[in-house]
C-alpha cells in the first residue's frame, strides 16, 4: 500500500523497509508524521516568502554578501549535527543503501561549502569594471524573486538542496515542497533553517501537490519554478501559472541515457560500469543507464557476463554490508517493471538472467532483456527501476539515429579504446546530449560540473557554478566615470 497515509491534519509516513512487528506481522513501520497542509496554510507560506522578498526590497535580497554567507555557514554547521538522523531516514524512508545515504548527506554538505566559495568568487568578479565606448559597467548578479523548489524522491535531500541552496544564497526567498517519499528526513533540518535565516526566507510546505503546490502557482506570485522530477508534474505546475512569460524555469527532468559498447571496449570495465550505471539505487536515478547498445560482435559475451554479474548482486536491507539492491519506495513500481518485462517479452525479448523479474511485495529482481524490439515500452519509457533493455548494433549509426530521434538528451556512456574511432564519435555525441562519459557510467557529479540536458531532459543548468547563475539575473550599474 501507500507509504504516506493522509490522516486529517497529519500524514503518517511509513517505511519502505518491511520488518516483523511484535505480533509477528511483516510490513512497513510507522516512522513519524508530517503536517498535511491545506491550501490556506500553503498560501500562508507563500505570503511569508513574498513578504520577506518584499519585491526586492526585503532584508534578505538587499543583505550584504558576507551576511548572507554567514547565515548559510550557520545553517550548514547546524545541519552537520543531524547527519545520523538524516542518514537513517534515507535508509528507512526510501531504501537507499548505507554508503549511498552517507554519500548523499556528505555530498550535500560539500555542495553548500562549494556554493559559498563560488558565491564569494562571483562577488569578487563583480567588483571588476568593464569599459566600452566610454561607459564603465559594474556588473552585479541580483535575485529573481520568490522560488518554488521541489525535489525528487531519489535524492530527497541532495537534489532539493541543489535547488534551494543556490536560490537562497543569491537573495531569493523560497517555498519548498519535499518529495512524497523522503519527506520526513528533511524535518530534522527545519530547526536549522529557522535558526539561520531571517523570518520568511525559507518556508516548507507539506502535503499533496495538487492541494499545496498548484494553488501557490495559481496566484502568479512565483517568479521561478525550480523542480527536479518528471515532465508531467513540471508541465502541470507551469500550467497553473497565470502569466507563464514571467515564470522562469530551472528544471532537471527525465532521461534515457544509453551506453554504447564498441567492439574494442575493455569488457571488464564496460560491464562493471554498466552494472553501477543501470542498477545503483535500483536504477532510480535520472542519470542511470536506461538502455544498452552493444556491438553485435561482442553481444553474446557481454550479455552472458553482464547477466551473471546482475544475478550475483546482493539484495537486502540498506544497512547490510555489500547490499546494492534494496526495496523500492514506490508501491506501484514492482508491478510497473513487471509490465515492462512482459511487454518486451511479448515483442520478442528474452529475460537473459536467471533471477530476472522475481517478484516480491516491494521488490522485483533486475531483469536483463535481450534483444529488445524498439516497439517495446521499455525501449522508450523512462523505467526508473530495475529493468535493463539491451540491443545489439552493427553500425554505430543505429544508436546515433536513435539518440537523435529520442525526446531526451542528457548523457551517454561510450566504451571503446581506439581514439581514431572515438574522437569523431564524441564530436557527434556532444551535439545529441550534454555530457559524454568516456569509459564510465553516466552521473551528475562532481557537482561543480554543469548538469543539464537537451530536449525534454532539462531547462536551464544546475551545478554549483551554473546554479548561481540560473537563480539570478545579471544587472549592472553604468557610469561615465570609474
Ligand atoms: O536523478 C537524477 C540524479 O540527478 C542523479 O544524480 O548521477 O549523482 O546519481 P547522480
Amino acid at each position: 500500500g501507500e507509504l504516506l497515509k493522509w490522516e486529517g491534519a497529519f500524514a503518517e509516513v511509513y517505511s519502505t523497509i518491511q520488518t516483523r512487528s511484535d505480533n509477528g506481522e511483516y510490513g512497513p513501520t510507522l516512522l513519524g508524521t508530517v503536517p498535511d497542509m491545506d491550501k490556506a496554510s500553503a498560501l500562508q507560506a507563500l505570503d511569508a516568502a513574498c513578504n520577506a522578498y518584499n519585491k526586492g526590497q526585503g532584508l534578505w535580497p538587499t543583505m550584504k554578501v558576507e551576511d548572507r554567507i554567514a547565515c548559510m555557514e550557520k545553517f550548514v554547521s547546524q545541519m552537520k549535527t543531524r547527519r545520523a538522523e538524516v542518514v537513517k531516514l534515507l535508509m528507512w524512508e526510501i531504501g537507499k543503501n548505507l554508503p549511498d545515504s552517507e554519500k548523499e548527506f556528505d555530498r550535500t554538505v560539500e555542495y553548500i561549502y562549494y556554493t559559498i566559495e563560488d558565491y564569494k568568487q562571483l562577488d569578487r568578479d563583480s567588483a571588476r569594471f568593464a569599459k566600452h565606448g566610454g561607459v564603465y559597467a559594474h556588473i552585479r548578479r541580483g535575485p529573481l524573486g520568490v522560488v518554488l523548489c521541489m525535489g525528487p524522491y531519489n535524492y530527497p535531500l541532495n537534489e532539493t538542496f541543489a535547488l534551494l541552496i543556490p536560490a537562497l544564497i543569491m537573495g531569493n526567498t523560497v517555498v519548498f515542497k519535499p518529495a512524497k517519499h523522503g519527506v520526513l528526513l528533511l524535518t530534522p533540518l527545519l530547526e536549522a533553517f529557522k535558526n539561520s535565516f531571517p523570518e520568511g526566507v525559507v518556508n516548507v510546505i507539506f502535503g499533496r501537490g495538487r492541494v499545496v503546490a498548484a494553488p501557490i502557482m495559481n496566484t502568479g506570485r512565483i517568479d521561478v519554478l525550480a523542480l527536479i522530477g518528471n515532465s508531467k508534474s513540471a508541465i502541470a505546475l507551469q500550467d497553473q501559472h497565470p502569466n507563464k512569460n514571467r515564470l522562469r524555469l530551472v528544471m532537471g527532468l527525465e532521461a534515457k541515457n544509453p551506453a554504447i559498447v564498441l567492439p574494442d571496449a575493455d569488457l571488464d570495465l564496460a560491464i562493471d560500469e554498466c552494472i553501477s550505471g543501470t542498477l545503483s539505487f535500483n536504477g532510480q536515478r535520472c542519470t542511470a543507464l536506461k538502455v544498452l547498445y552493444v556491438h553485435e560482435d561482442i553481444a553474446d559475451e557481454f550479455n552472458r557476463r553482464f547477466s551473471e554479474k546482475v544475478d550475483a548482486l546482493k539484495f537486502g536491507n540498506p544497512w547490510e554490508p555489500g547490499v546494492m539492491l534494496t526495496p523500492l519506495p514506490e508501491p506501484g513500481k514492482p508491478g510497473y517493471i513487471k509490465e515492462l518485462i512482459d511487454d518486451a517479452v511479448s515483442k520478442g525479448a528474452k529475460v537473459i538472467n536467471k533471477k530476472g523479474g522475481e517478484l516480491s511485495e516491494n521488490y522485483i529482481y533486475p531483469a536483463v532483456l535481450y534483444p529488445v524490439n524498439k516497439e517495446a515500452r521499455v525501449y522508450s519509457e523512462e523505467q526508473f527501476g530495475p529493468v535493463i533493455p539491451v540491443l545489439s548494433f552493427k553500425s554505430i549509426q543505429e544508436p546515433l539515429d536513435d539518440m537523435a530521434e529520442s525526446n531526451y538528451g542528457q548523457q551517454v556512456s561510450l566504451f571503446g579504446k581506439d581514439i581514431k574511432t572515438l574522437a569523431p564519435l564524441i564530436d557527434t555525441l556532444v551535439n545529441l546530449v550534454c555530457r559524454v562519459n568516456l569509459n564510465s557510467s553516466c552521473q551528475r557529479g562532481p557537482d561543480v560540473y554543469p548538469f543539464t540536458g537537451r530536449k525534454d531532459s532539462a531547462v536551464g543548468t544546475l551545478s554549483v557554478h551554473d546554479a548561481l547563475r540560473s537563480f539570478s539575473i545579471r544587472t549592472f550599474v553604468a557610469s561615465k566615470d570609474n
